[in-house]
């Protein structure tokens, strides 16, 4: 590993992040160690409580009733949904739009639930919390929460002192709020062992991507709290408490964002722009992890958890220290969409948000409109060229410049021939990439493409078996209209940033995978996230002979296939199935 700048770094670290990645390939001869056989017996419940905490029960909402439903379209614009108010039905409907149960399936005596986040294989390793200032409802005092989605409802781990709260919050605009994610590594090395580290991170991009989404539906503001060491989140949420999870598998501490009520007037400075910080005080955060705390998180399996060392190694290696990250300039100003984004998406962004489902088989028949690629494609271009705060939503949530290129399987499309396709997401790295590629690949701008959107077919041909083969030999890979692999620029992100940063790659490709569910469903087809694919058999598709990119995840898009045997069930009891109502706004 020979790298300029790599002396800057304490090499180990990132060296246990690349033999954990290299370890974690699958091959086509050889998967993954995973347990071989399933424990069902020791299957971790995938709901954390934390019992003798005090509960906030959560409004659920029906259709119809406040804050409504923006259009689906509206999401992506910054500045065309109005800001909700701050209220505990507000921030019901935040958490249910990103958290929250959106069904159960049942056949026989079997019943699962689903939320509006995915997760590999459903485990749901992702745990959110909340730090809240005083609000009627929830008892007038600050306090941090963690998020039960089975009863949706929160729950009091602690009470915040409210000068330690205000002083959390110096760098936040008023009524900002702080969301943290963590992640239980158990839930899914219990069913995929060692390449369960990944898949979490998937999942926390997908929760990233699904809060981004659901602040944007009520028009709020929300950044990742970029250069928060792992130890500061911990505090904050209460993670490193060991008191509290006595019997009780750990959480590792991921992402905290700050999110709130975006207001361009309140201040008198209307289009303004705010500087927000995307740091905590750690000082501040372990005096709250040292105040009073409620609750014991309880027991998720029968026995502990089988020790997969390879994981806690990959775990410990890219534990993130503090890091410089430069205030967000938080800007209220219209983003700018892209060319390929008419406003024409009426439906209600609620609707989208919780009908939201993975595909489980694809009818190998339905196809889409190039245009309408192009217009998926669009929502996943982040706009390098625009300071991360003005780039579109939710692209604008990240601090970090975007790391992932799309090469796609395209299969049917109409106006577009089959073939293998890639989608430069920052066009400065189109050199790059061709050199890195196979030199015979075309690089011919897709017709019909808009100029702003840098998609190139490299090689045309059927490669709907080569997608299935290539994806684990899932026929849903070949079965769509396209499918996708997510390609990171791997080596060079690592030595730069630090073995941190393996996590980031793999937020970015689960916030692009949310993007594209939600896509599909407005289009009328339907998505999955896949996980499970050939590492190195893909990299050769692409001519990817090195460390240089790596793809790290991929995903599938067509006409979904129904399974007749299963019943769907609404999310919760109370509430009804009734579809959302759009409403138009000004
Ligand atoms: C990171 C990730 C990887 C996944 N990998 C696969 C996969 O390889 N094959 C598959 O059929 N589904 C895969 N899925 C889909 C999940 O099984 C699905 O999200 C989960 O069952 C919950 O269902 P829902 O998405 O409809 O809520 C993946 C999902 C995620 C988020």
């Amino acid at each position: 590993m020979g790298m300029g700048n790599a002396a800057m770094h304490d090499f180990d670290p990132i060296e246990a992040a690349m033999r954990y990645h290299e370890r974690t390939k699958h091959q086509f001869n050889h998967y993954a160690d995973g347990p071989g056989q399933l424990d069902w017996a020791n299957q971790p419940s995938p709901f954390r409580r934390y019992e003798g905490a005090s509960l906030v029960h959560l409004p659920l909402l029906g259709s119809g009733e406040e804050p409504l439903s923006p259009r689906y379209s509206d999401l992506y614009h910054r500045g065309s949904v109005p800001s909700a108010p701050l209220t505990i039905r507000s921030l019901s409907r935040f958490f249910q739009y990103a958290l929250a149960i959106s069904a159960w399936k049942q056949v026989g005596t079997t019943r699962w639930s689903l939320r509006c986040n995915p997760s590999s294989g459903n485990l749901h390793p992702t745990e959110g919390y909340l730090l809240t200032g005083a609000l009627p409802g929830f008892g007038n005092a600050p306090g941090l929460y963690h998020y039960a989605p089975l009863e949706h409802v929160l729950e009091r781990r602690v009470v915040c002192d409210e000068a330690l709260f205000a002083a959390l919050m110096r760098g936040f605009p008023a009524h900002a709020l702080l969301i943290g994610l963590s992640s239980i590594h158990w839930r899914e090395a219990w069913k995929y062992g060692e390449r369960a580290f990944r898949y979490c991170q998937h999942d926390v991009g997908h929760a990233i991507g699904a809060l981004r989404i659901a602040a944007a539906a009520l028009g709020w503001s929300a950044v990742l709290l970029h250069g928060l060491a792992d130890q500061t989140i911990e505090d904050l949420l209460g993670l490193n408490r060991a008191e509290d999870f006595a019997r009780a598998e750990r959480e590792h501490p991921d992402a905290v964002l700050a999110v709130w009520p975006t207001h361009p007037a309140e201040d008198g400075q209307a289009g303004a722009q705010r500087t927000v910080a995307r740091h905590l005080d750690p000082a501040l955060a372990h005096r709250l992890a040292l105040a009073r705390w409620q609750g014991t998180a309880n027991r998720l399996s029968r026995d502990d958890p089988v020790r997969w060392e390879i994981i806690d190694a990959v775990a410990a290696a890219t534990r993130k220290p503090p890091t410089e990250a430069q205030a967000h300039a938080a800007s209220e100003a219209p983003a700018v969409g892209s060319s390929g984004n008419a406003r024409a998406d009426g439906s209600a962004a609620g609707q989208i948000i919780l009908q939201r489902r993975s595909l489980q088989a694809c009818d190998g028949r339905t196809s889409i409109m190039a245009e309408r690629l192009y217009r998926m494609l669009a929502r996943l271009m982040p706009r390098v060229e625009l300071p991360a705060s003005q780039r579109p939503i939710p692209w604008d949530t990240i601090a970090w410049d975007p790391r992932i290129h799309l090469g796609l399987f395209v299969h049917r499309v109409d106006g577009l021939e089959p073939g293998l396709y890639l989608l430069v997401r920052d066009p400065d790295k189109t050199d790059k990439l061709q050199r890195a590629m196979h030199q015979r690949f075309a690089w011919t701008p897709a017709p019909g493409c808009p100029v702003d959107l840098p998609l190139c077919l490299l090689e045309a041909g059927d490669t709907r078996r080569l997608a299935t083969q290539l994806s684990c030999h899932q026929n849903i890979a070949g079965d769509g209209a396209f499918s996708l692999a997510m390609i990171a620029e791997y080596q060079e992100a690592l030595f730069t940033q630090g073995a941190w940063f393996y996590r980031r790659l793999f937020w970015e490709t689960g916030l692009i995978g949310q993007v594209l569910y939600l896509e599909a469903e407005a289009a009328g087809v339907r998505a999955t996230g896949i996980g499970c694919f050939f590492d190195d058999p893909v990299h050769r598709v692409f001519g990817l002979e090195d460390l240089t990119f790596q793809s790290l995840y991929h995903f599938t898009v067509g006409g979904p296939v129904d399974d007749h045997r299963l019943t769907t069930l609404a999310p919760y009891e109370t509430r009804s199935g009734a579809p959302e109502r759009s409403v138009d706004l000004p």
